[in-house]
């Protein structure tokens, strides 16, 4: 991991707020900046970024450094790591109590030849678990910068998002800030954002934890259909979307 520079956790509380949407997208967009990019995937139970970046069905390969990622572009800018490409079928079940998901971790965080990955973004699964426990203790020594907790506007004020808050405190993980994603709906006709849930909240829940609000991200069917897909949204420019996501990531470099 010598050259990483940047290691930046997604987390939180709450199930399909966008957490590996998130990951993804800042990932591509980390890319457009020209930066090289790795994603770990230590969701072990539901995998989903590599549907999310095309990546369905790959392998990994073991070298003399370790395992090598699965790239998702030939001048290898986006390396991606997840137990998804170590299951025989994709519909397998990882079916693990915590001491077999802790060493898979471990291995994710020690046995990854990385290569010349400068940001590195590790997606986590839903919570504050095993899986989040292990992962920290392994970064510890690797310093990283801190975490991006996601949450949507109308969860800001459930204990899950605050538990997270409290979960950073406990473990010393800084919080880089926080991320308000399906923060309106920008239609698909007129490309106009309106606010189906209440907003703001996140800019709310910054101040309550006293850290940065990093942005949000509108709920756009077009982002989910790329993804759907397997498609490059942060290709497409020009939409309110990217540059919500742009915003997010100049702020994070
Ligand atoms: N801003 C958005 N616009 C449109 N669709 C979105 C947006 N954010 C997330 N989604 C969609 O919502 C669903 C859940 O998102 P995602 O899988 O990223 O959440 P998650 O927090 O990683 O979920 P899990 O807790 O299961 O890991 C996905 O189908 C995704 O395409
Ligand atoms: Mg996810
Ligand atoms: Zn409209």
């Amino acid at each position: 991991m010598d050259s990483i520079k940047h290691i930046y956790l997604v987390l939180s509380g709450k199930g399909g707020v966008g957490k590996s949407t998130v990951a993804t997208q800042i990932a591509l967009g980390l890319v457009n900046e020209g930066k090289k990019v790795g994603i770990l995937d230590v969701d072990l139970c539901g995998p989903s970024v590599p549907h999310m970046l095309n990546l369905k069905g790959k392998d990994v390969h073991q070298c003399s450094e370790g395992w090598v990622p699965v790239y998702t572009d030939e001048l290898q800018q986006l390396a991606v790591m997840s137990i998804a490409f170590l299951l025989k079928n994709e519909n397998d079940a990882v079916v693990w109590r915590g001491p077999k998901k802790n060493a898979m971790i471990k291995q994710f965080v020690s046995d990854v030849y990385w290569k010349d990955v400068e940001y590195l973004i590790i997606d986590t699964p839903p919570g504050t678990s095993d899986e989040h426990i292990t992962t920290v203790e392994c970064l510890q020594s690797l310093h990283p910068d801190g975490a991006i907790l996601v949450t949507t506007p109308q969860n800001v004020a459930t204990a899950d998002v605050r538990r997270e808050i409290t979960f950073c405190r406990k473990t010393g993980i800084k919080i880089i800030g926080i991320v308000e994603n399906m923060s309106g709906f920008v239609c698909p006709t007129c490309s106009e954002c309106s606010n189906i849930f209440s907003s703001g909240g996140g800019i709310a829940l910054a101040e309550y934890a006293d850290v940065p609000f990093l942005g949000n991200i509108p709920i756009d069917p077009s982002l989910s259909a790329a993804m759907e897909k397997g498609e490059n949204f942060m290709n497409s420019k020009n939409s309110p979307t990217f540059e919500a996501i742009m915003r997010i990531i100049k702020k994070l470099i």
